[in-house]
């Protein structure tokens, strides 16, 4: 019942995506995922050049599943990574910001299925232009850096918009079998989760930050800040959160100028590289120079939170579902739940559409 076109082409079992989370998505969590029968995506933006190798073989390890890479164009590795996801047989690719046609093209000959989000219509439409496999769609309370247009209106704008052309996955406040059913219905190919696998046992957060999440009981506190980098970005407001928001330029320039070196440091991305990703995202159009600045000091504020466990000295990014979810299941239990109530759910609509109710 749950065979999607978006099945068929990442060759998973059920319609269920683990999007890529930046210190998150690691070997165990996807494989985790992938072994239950979603798709798991590993966050290759975040984990050090010397490392992605190793994290793919891991993955490879853990499952025989196919499963994907996330990584960001601008990042100065990009090209290194496409290199590794072609030689390593990676089944799919996503991104945020469309990478070049050349490396489209070049991933496209390789087999690569190439899966970017986009957060509006007309950002779909461009990503099928490029050569898109397949989009997913985040609508405005998912985690992360997000849109202001709620899912409920966006999955079907962007369904009747490339739907005909390409599987969409909608993304933004699932968790479960009914909201499953629900991007169905709204004619998306599956649904893709991040604040969900998230809280998941395999993931790698530590208890402490995780708890933070758990003890969140209101959507309305999970907000959407500018702090961090200039752009919307939907975190749980906490200590660190508050701060920001009422920090000068001149203190955020200083957490800026700290945080960037400091990524620096981790990726071993050179100085030069690290300007050259800063202007390169400016360039692009819709990011002003300081806020490209800002963005590198991001990682590094998460990596508190998300790393060291120091929940309140670092952000937590999240979609407001996590205001109504209160456990931590493995990712096999978290799936099965999922699959057996969207079964559910399906059956007693086939049931009251018989019988004409
Ligand atoms: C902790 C966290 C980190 C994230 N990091 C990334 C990232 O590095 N790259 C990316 O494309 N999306 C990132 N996202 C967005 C997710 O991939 C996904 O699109 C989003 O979480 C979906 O909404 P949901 O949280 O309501 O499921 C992140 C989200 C969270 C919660």
């Amino acid at each position: 019942m749950l065979q999607t076109r978006l099945t068929e082409k990442l060759g998973c079992k059920y319609p269920i995506v683990q999007t890529a989370m930046g210190w998150v998505a690691d070997p165990r969590l996807v494989a985790g995922s992938c072994n239950a029968g979603g798709f798991g995506f590993l966050a290759g933006a975040t984990i050090p050049p010397a490392e992605i190798e190793r994290d793919i073989l891991r993955v490879k390890e853990l499952t025989q599943a196919p499963f994907g890479v996330n990584f960001h164009m601008y990042q100065p590795n990009a090209a290194a990574i496409v290199d590794l996801v072609i030689r390593h047989g990676v089944r799919a690719v996503s991104y945020s910001r469309s990478p070049g046609p050349e490396m489209i093209r070049k991933l496209k000959d390789a087999g690569v299925i190439c899966m970017p989000t986009v957060g509006l219509p007309k950002h779909a439409i461009k990503a099928v232009e490029l050569g898109a496999d397949v989009v997913t769609v985040q609508g405005g309370e998912g985690g992360g850096h997000t849109g202001a247009v709620p899912t409920t209106l966006l999955i079907p704008q962007v369904v009747d918009a490339v739907g005909a052309k390409v599987p969409v996955v909608a993304a933004g406040g699932f968790k479960d079998g009914r909201g499953l059913v629900a991007a169905l219905a709204w004619g998306a190919d599956g649904i893709a989760m991040g604040t969900r696998f998230l809280m998941t046992a395999e993931s790698p957060v530590p208890r402490a930050t995780l708890q933070r999440y758990v003890d969140c009981a209101n959507p309305a506190e999970i907000i959407v800040s500018r702090a961090m980098d200039g752009l919307p970005q939907r975190m749980i407001m906490n200590e660190l959160l508050g701060e920001l928001e009422r920090a000068g330029t001149l203190r955020k320039l200083w957490i800026a100028l700290r945080n960037g070196m400091a990524f620096r440091k981790h990726t071993g991305a050179s100085l030069p590289g690290l300007l050259r990703s800063a202007i390169a995202m400016s360039s692009d159009g819709d990011m002003t120079a300081s806020q490209a600045i800002m963005s590198a000091n991001a990682p590094m504020i998460i990596q508190k939170a998300m790393v060291d466990g120091e929940p309140s000295r670092g952000v937590l990014p999240s979609g407001q579902v996590a205001g109504v979810i209160n456990d931590l299941p493995a990712c096999a239990e978290l799936i099965g739940a999922i699959v057996a109530e969207a079964e559910e759910r399906l059956a007693m609509l086939a049931q009251r559409a018989g019988a004409g109710v």
